[in-house]
């Protein structure tokens, strides 16, 4: 069974490999960031509520994060396995996860913060249909504009600097802890994040295999 967490600072490539391993194995990728975003532009009232930690940099509180996630995780498609990805970020929610499902993995993704800043600076994203770019390693074909649905591209309001700089301060605060919670169980590997998207995920193959 893969049921997987992907655990990892902003900007690790957590949600590429997410969506080429989701695919490969059949399985959901479970991601918080984006079922909050989602919830953010249908303005819902959880949405609302987010809205204004997400553009700072600060963790949603865990309350809304779960009521967004539970029915997910409980959903038919998640009982063969699943990827989550941003979810844990702190130990509440390891231990909130602990009690609803038992883990097969935790992949650590590592990779210098400095590459971690050059990432998000030039991540662009999609807002009809979310695809991911990157202005150095993934460019679009028509600048500016996505190759799917030819969208004008935008930055991520959480992508400037300032929110960036507070996203790496709460990760090391709150969410890299959980680190150490996880390779105590046994369930923690290291992946070398920093090579090419190609060369990374063979890597994870090799610690899902
Ligand atoms: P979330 O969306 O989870 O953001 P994150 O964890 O900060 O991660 P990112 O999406 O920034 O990065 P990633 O690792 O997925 O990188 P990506 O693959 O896109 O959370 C956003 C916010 O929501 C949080 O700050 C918080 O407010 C809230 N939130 C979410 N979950 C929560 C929770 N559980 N509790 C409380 N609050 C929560 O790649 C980045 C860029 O690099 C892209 O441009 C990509 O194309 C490029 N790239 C990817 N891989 C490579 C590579 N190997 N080489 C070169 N470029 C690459």
């Amino acid at each position: 069974m893969h049921r997987i967490v992907f655990l990892g600072p902003p900007g690790a490539g957590k949600g590429t490999q997410a969506l080429v391993l989701a695919r490969e194995l059949g399985i959901p990728h479970l991601s918080t960031g984006d079922l909050l975003r989602a919830a953010v532009a249908a303005k819902t009232p959880l949405g609302h509520e987010a809205d204004g930690y997400m553009r700072s940099g600060r963790l949603v509180p865990d309350g809304l994060v779960l009521g967004i996630l539970g029915e997910r995780l409980e959903s038919a498609d998640a009982r063969e396995g699943f990827i989550l990805d941003g979810f844990p970020r702190n130990l509440a929610q390891a231990e909130t996860l602990e009690r609803r499902t038992q883990l097969d993995r935790v992949i650590s993704f590592e990779i210098p913060a400095e590459e971690l800043v050059r990432r998000l600076s030039a991540r662009r994203v999609c807002p009809l249909c979310q695809s991911v770019y990157n202005l150095v390693s993934r460019p679009p074909r028509t600048p500016g504009r996505c190759d799917r649905d030819g969208a004008e591209l935008l930055q991520r309001p959480d992508d400037r600097p300032e929110a960036v700089a507070t996203r790496l301060e709460v990760y090391s605060v709150q969410t890299a802890p959980l680190l150490e919670f996880y390779r105590r169980k046994g369930l923690l590997r290291a992946l070398d994040a920093s090579g090419v998207p190609d060369e990374v995920t063979r890597h994870l193959r090799s610690l899902l295999g």
